[in-house]
């Protein structure tokens, strides 16, 4: 069995040993700029750990994994765009570096990458692997439209956040899981599970991220802090709040979150002060560990010996513990 922090090494080394600088150097400085520079890689981390664990070989499951990774790298240089954001990973986003116009043209051939790379498969089990690629794909498509409509959008529910953050985010976490499972020939019964694993895992991700976006250090997260509020997105955070409030802070709330006139800052540093009194934090920690508890249960109906088990809840804990 492979440590995930085995494994990390192995897929930070597997990038290092990639040349993704090319000509014309304006397509691909922004590319290497972006994957050699890395992230937690915790996507293909789970391919490989999900390989493993389910008896496979995980050097065979390198270039998938690599693949879902370049995947998820241009989702951020095309979300960068769409959410305004300057800062990612500490540094300048792409967009904000190059132009729009390079992070969308960089970010398409990424894609065009991450097929690539993913087709590197053993061709038995590629017709199967892509199906489910491409199935990932176009829910990430999904849930990032259903993002953007709810900027705009007045009465979203709490229900229907959950469903956005099932589609851009939780799917790529749960496909990667199942990636590694059909690398390994995992019955498809397991396949499925480690899928809603999976699921459950990026659900409590993406609440993790949404809570960090408002109460995290921006020098850890490498992201603007308020760059939700600022880009009036309907997190959990503000559902939350929104749910919560009444009399003054009700108008508050909303007239910061609707009003385009008021200045940035101090709309962020108000609403997260509203957070704070409607220990809106609190009620997302406990959201997450709902769904951390979730995890869990599936996690016991699959067939791991306990070291692998423990080295699994190892993993959830960095995640979902994580200040970047
Ligand atoms: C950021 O993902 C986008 C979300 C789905 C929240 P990560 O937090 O995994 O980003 P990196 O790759 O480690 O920078
Ligand atoms: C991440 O959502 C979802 C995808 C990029 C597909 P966010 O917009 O919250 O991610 P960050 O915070 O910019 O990393
Ligand atoms: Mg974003
Ligand atoms: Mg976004
Ligand atoms: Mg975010």
């Amino acid at each position: 069995m492979h440590s995930f922090k085995s494994l990390q090494r192995r897929i930070n080394l597997a990038f290092t040993d990639t040349a993704f600088m090319h000509e014309p150097v304006q397509l691909y400085e922004p590319i290497a700029y972006t994957l050699d520079f890395g992230g937690k890689r915790l996507r293909p981390v789970l391919v490989l750990m999900a390989c493993d664990f389910f008896g496979g070989d995980i050097d065979k499951a390198v270039f998938p994994a690599m693949g879902v990774e370049i995947f998820h790298n241009f989702t951020l240089l095309h979300d960068d765009i769409m959410d305004h954001a300057l800062l990612r990973r500490g540094r300048d986003t792409v967009h904000q570096k190059w132009g729009t116009n390079a992070a969308i043209l960089s970010g398409d051939t990424m894609f065009v990458l991450a097929y690539e790379y993913v087709a590197k498969t053993d061709p038995e089990l590629l017709p199967m692997v892509l199906n489910l690629f491409n199935d990932t794909a176009r829910k990430v498509c999904e849930g990032q439209q259903y993002d953007m409509n709810f900027e705009t959008q007045h009465d979203v529910t709490i229900d229907d956040y959950m469903r956005m953050i099932r589609l851009k985010t939780a799917v790529l976490i749960a496909c990667s899981l199942k990636l590694g499972a059909l690398l390994a020939n995992a019955d498809q019964v397991h396949a499925e599970k480690i899928y809603e694993f999976g699921i459950e895992l990026g659900m409590a991700f993406q609440l993790q991220d949404d809570f960090l976006d408002a109460f995290g250090d921006s020098k850890k997260f490498g992201k603007t802090i308020g760059g939700d509020i600022a880009a009036y997105k309907k997190t959990f955070l503000f559902l939350k709040a929104l749910e919560l409030a009444r009399g003054d802070t009700l108008i508050k709330l909303t007239n910061y979150f609707f009003n385009k006139e008021i200045n940035g800052e101090q709309k962020i540093a108000e609403t997260i002060d509203i957070y704070k009194q409607l220990k809106v934090d609190e009620i997302t920690r406990i959201q997450i560990e709902h769904h951390h508890q979730k995890a869990l249960e599936i996690l016991q109906s699959l067939p791991f010996e306990a070291e692998m088990t423990t080295e699994i809840i190892g993993l959830m804990q960095e995640m979902l513990g994580r200040e970047r």
